[in-house]
């Protein structure tokens, strides 16, 4: 596994070193959709850029060595490369899915390959057991997202992995949450990573992509099969993006982690906040989870206000660093309301089973002062009441 030391390095340097040519120090935007062949056959390995790019290479690459693995495979988006992971399977599969996944990943499930012939059963993988109980002969994929959109629980990684290999199961884990910086759920025993580029590692809010990582030799050339029959593939100026971003992971990770532990804390003190999640807070109750799997919080915080639906919308509506917007991961605090933005496809009774209450809020934390942005929050709560 990568430690920190070596992810302050990696960060900077991964996936690229000068361009041979020029000695550019950054990779070569490569605005081509096609490459000259010397005669019928005979060209450098580039034929056509949904099948293979150089830009995105570069980032391929380096996400792969982030995560500790050897194969990066890029897409438009994260919901792009989640439907590229389910046409691994086959209808009559059955995929078993932490419940509390992100709203549009539960869609790709529920409203697209359901009809297509794939079972999905949504259970709470908080406790392991739960991943036993909703095993059918038929389970080829787990799908772990940790910590889940909205309500930050966590899944075992390494003894859900270690559950599944018994019974020949795919490990899927979506890492959007945490970026290789803080969790790398290959070294714990899952077979893939997928991130949603859009969040951390790209860091700017300026370009939608995703990413998997493999280091399985047969999953990786089904991926890249994948990825040029279905073809959503990301643009090289998204690309060159989320490498730029991937230069700073480190220390924006960093400073995230340090501003939403501060935030948190105080947060969770506050009169008008009635329960708050933040794994590595005492109050998580996976906390020794939280600190055994990985090596931060990270930047997400979420909580539930004293009062109703009004109070919520005022103190959404009072704030002023806080931008209220979907999203998350960028350099900017952002901060939304899961029932009516982010989450509004999931159906209103799962809703509730899963705690995504009218007064239920969700904190993106990002880099700006924290004093400024406890403030911020001190002063928009004053005024929700
Ligand atoms: C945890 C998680 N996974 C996947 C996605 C989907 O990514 P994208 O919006 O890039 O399609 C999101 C988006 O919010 C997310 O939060």
């Amino acid at each position: 596994m990568n430690d920190r030391t070596q992810l302050d390095t990696l960060a900077v340097h991964a996936g690229f070193k000068a361009d041979p040519i020029t000695g550019a120090v950054n990779p070569p935007v490569y605005f081509t959709s096609t490459y000259i062949q010397e005669e019928p056959g005979k060209h450098t390995g580039y034929e056509y850029a949904r099948t293979q790019h150089p830009t995105r290479e570069v980032l391929e690459k380096a996400v792969a060595e982030l995560e500790g693995g050897t194969d990066g495979i890029a897409f438009a988006s994260g919901c792009a490369a989640t439907s590229t992971l389910i046409q691994l399977l086959k209808s009559g599969d059955h995929v078993v899915s932490f419940d509390d996944v992100y709203g549009g990943t539960r869609r790709i499930f529920e409203q697209i390959y359901t009809s297509l012939g794939i079972d999905f059963t949504f259970a709470d993988l908080s406790n392991s057991d739960n991943f036993d109980a909703a095993c059918t002969e038929k389970t080829r994929m787990l799908w772990i997202e940790t910590p889940t959109n909205p309500m930050l629980k966590l899944a075992d990684i390494r003894e859900l992995s270690k559950r599944a290999k018994e019974r020949g199961i795919l490990v899927v884990v979506d890492n959007t949450f945490l970026s290789p910086y803080l969790q790398n759920p290959l070294s714990l025993g899952a077979d893939i990573v997928l991130h949603s580029t859009t969040k951390y590692l790209n860091g700017h809010s300026d370009s939608v992509g995703g990413i998997v990582v493999t280091s399985n030799p047969e999953l990786a050339d089904r991926l890249r099969f994948l990825q040029n029959a279905i073809g959503a593939v990301p643009g090289p100026m998204d690309c060159y993006l989320v490498h730029r971003g991937l230069k700073t992971l480190a220390l924006r990770m960093q400073r995230h982690t340090e501003n939403a532990m501060q935030l948190a804390s105080y947060l969770e003190a506050h009169p008008k906040v009635d329960t708050l999640w933040y794994p590595w807070l005492e109050s998580h109750p996976q906390m020794a989870l939280a600190r055994e799997q990985t090596r931060g919080g990270g930047g997400m915080i979420t909580m539930t206000l004293k009062g109703d639906l009004e109070n919520a919308r005022r103190f959404l509506c009072a704030v002023s660093i806080f931008a209220l917007a979907e999203s998350l991961g960028g350099v900017e605090s952002l901060i939304e309301h899961p029932a009516i933005m982010t989450h509004a496809s999931v159906p209103a009774k799962e809703r509730a089973q899963l705690g995504i209450s009218d007064t239920l809020v969700r904190l993106s934390v990002g880099v700006e002062s924290v004093t400024d942005l406890r403030n911020d929050l001190d002063q928009a709560l004053a005024a929700a009441y």
